[in-house]
């Protein structure tokens, strides 16, 4: 039996990692870890609750309080559960994108999540994609890729997704929207985002996804 590695995937908003790092999960018959859904479901559950987003101590005692499932589906995208309700869209509407950055930055809220993703990928056999995979979840991983496109892509894409839900959003507050993002995501103190030094980095501007799922698995030595 060919060994089953860790694949990490990160990089900034938009970048591809989620449509790519489940296309290649599926390819290997990997399970697929979207962390950034593990910070979204936080982040709604504080804002449902009516907790501050800089409530760092409040947020910990709520994440105690909240088991994070993940169904996967063969071609729609992957069902999100937060205490077994059905939270895919609702943790990715404005509200949630626009303080998630703010969440995540707490320290001990991401070491009670990088506790449970490192115990999901405890045993390989995963594709995991997020801000920090390759450098504090899975140091370790086998093959790390950095993902990367330029800002103006990386909105239209975006831009798109919102028309193809029937949402016409601003496309220069979008732009603006992911760039803050970013930088709040680079520059936080915990774990900010950033290529781990081992990581390969694939500038995905003007490449079509199944050109850079192609080029991640001719990286794949197994
Ligand atoms: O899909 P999109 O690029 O919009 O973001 P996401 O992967 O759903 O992640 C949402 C947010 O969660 C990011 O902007 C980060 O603030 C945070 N995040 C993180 O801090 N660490 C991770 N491993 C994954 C996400
Ligand atoms: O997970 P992340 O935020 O990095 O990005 P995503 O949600 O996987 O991709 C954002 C959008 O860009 C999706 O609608 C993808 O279909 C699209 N995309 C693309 O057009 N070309 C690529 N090379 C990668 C993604």
């Amino acid at each position: 039996m060919t060994k089953k590695i860790s694949i990490a995937i990160d990089g900034p908003a938009s970048a591809g990692k989620s449509t790519v790092a489940k296309l290649l999960a599926k390819k290997l018959n990997y399970v697929y870890v979207d962390t950034g859904a593990m910070y979204r479901v936080i982040t709604y559950a504080t804002l449902k609750n009516n907790i501050n987003p800089s409530d760092e101590k409040a947020i910990v005692k709520l994440l105690e309080t909240i088991e994070i499932g993940f169904q996967s589906n063969d071609d729609a995208p992957q069902t999100v559960l937060m205490n077994g309700e059905d939270v895919t869209e609702v943790i990715r509407e404005d509200l949630v994108t626009n303080n998630v950055s703010q969440v995540s930055a707490h320290e001990q809220v991401r070491k009670i999540l990088v506790a449970r993703q490192q115990e999901i990928g405890r045993n390989g056999g995963v594709v995991m994609d997020g801000r920090d995979i390759g450098t504090a979840v899975m140091p370790n991983a086998e093959l790390k890729i950095f993902l990367v496109a330029s800002v103006e892509e990386r909105a239209e894409r975006r831009y798109k997704e919102n028309l193809a839900k029937g949402m016409d959003v601003d496309f220069e507050k979008l732009k603006q929207e992911i760039a803050d993002r970013d930088h709040k995501d680079m520059t936080r103190d915990v774990s900010p985002l950033i290529q781990a030094e081992d990581a390969k980095l694939i500038d995905t501007t003007g490449m079509s996804i199944e050109k850079v799922v192609n080029t991640i698995e001719s990286y794949l030595v197994i």
